[in-house]
């Protein structure tokens, strides 16, 4: 059978670790070229490219800090380069700097709004340029497809991390603002809310069994996420399984937005 997403190109921000790493690999196990951009450590992704690409698919690793303009032209100039044009953006770099609110920094707040908002507002960009600049293709029924990686913070208020729900919060309403924009041009913008994800940024939210048990009441699911589950969710997202899926959240938090501090009280 062909693969969902044969004969696109992918390109996923913030691809050498976690969610972004996850993406990417299901991505690319769907059939993608993938492009993966990092920023602070290359490794991952030079070796998940050599992989990628041993396995008879095909892949690069681009720099790219994806808070700086010229560095995400490079990055969209340098895929055209290699793979003549791109079907799918996964704008999923992020970060956060984690203080009480009287104690965070400038740089602190910066630094995250930078990343997770504009970061994606620039690549965003880029991907709408891109996209209206190769047009149509019989690879996909949309003219491209846009997934950004929001956060179940883009609802659920989240004390000692203002900077980072304020960023995701931030998102839902872009992403909805350019998804009504670009629609007619048959581009499909949508985001994932990813819950608790086991991965690097919240280890200390599951690494301790004590920790653990305290997580969990907050999953009606009970079970933390792994990135599988929302590789899974960008593949659907990315294919023409969900084109009529425009404007859209998708949530994949176990249940997390469901008050799960409701389900015996109130
Ligand atoms: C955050 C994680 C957190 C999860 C659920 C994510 O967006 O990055 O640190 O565990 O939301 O609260």
């Amino acid at each position: 059978m062909e693969k969902l997403l044969a004969n696109q190109v992918a390109l996923i921000t913030g691809a050498s670790s976690g969610i972004g790493y996850g993406v990417a690999k299901a991505l690319a196990d769907a059939g993608a070229a993938v492009v993966l951009n990092y920023h602070s450590h290359a490794e991952p992704d030079e070796k998940l490219a050599d992989e990628i690409e041993k396995a008879g698919g095909s892949a690069i690793a681009i720099h790219a800090d994806v808070s700086n303009p010229a560095q995400v032209a490079n990055l969209f100039e340098a895929s055209r380069a290699r793979f003549g044009g791109i079907d799918i953006v996964v704008a999923n770099a992020g970060l956060q700097k984690d203080s009480a609110f009287a104690d965070m920094t400038l740089d602190d707040w910066q630094l995250v709004l930078s990343t997770n908002l504009t970061g994606q507002f620039l690549t965003c960009q880029a991907a709408v340029k891109e996209f209206r600049r190769r047009g149509p293709t019989t690879v996909s029924k949309a003219l491209g497809k846009i997934i950004c990686m929001s956060s179940v913070h883009e609802v659920i208020p989240w004390a000692g991390h203002v900077n980072y729900a304020a960023s995701k919060g931030g998102i839902q309403m872009f992403m909805k603002s350019l998804a009504q924009e670009v629609a007619p041009e048959r581009i499909r913008v949508n985001s994932i809310a990813p819950g608790a994800i086991r991965t690097r940024i919240n280890q200390d939210a599951w690494d301790s069994q004590a920790a653990l048990d305290k997580l969990l009441q907050l999953i009606p699911y009970r079970r933390v996420g792994a990135v599988e589950d929302i590789g899974k969710a960008a593949v659907w997202l990315a294919s023409d399984e969900s084109d009529y899926v425009v404007g859209t959240t998708l949530f994949v938090d176990g249940g997390m937005t469901l008050y799960p501090g409701f389900s015996n009280n109130g």
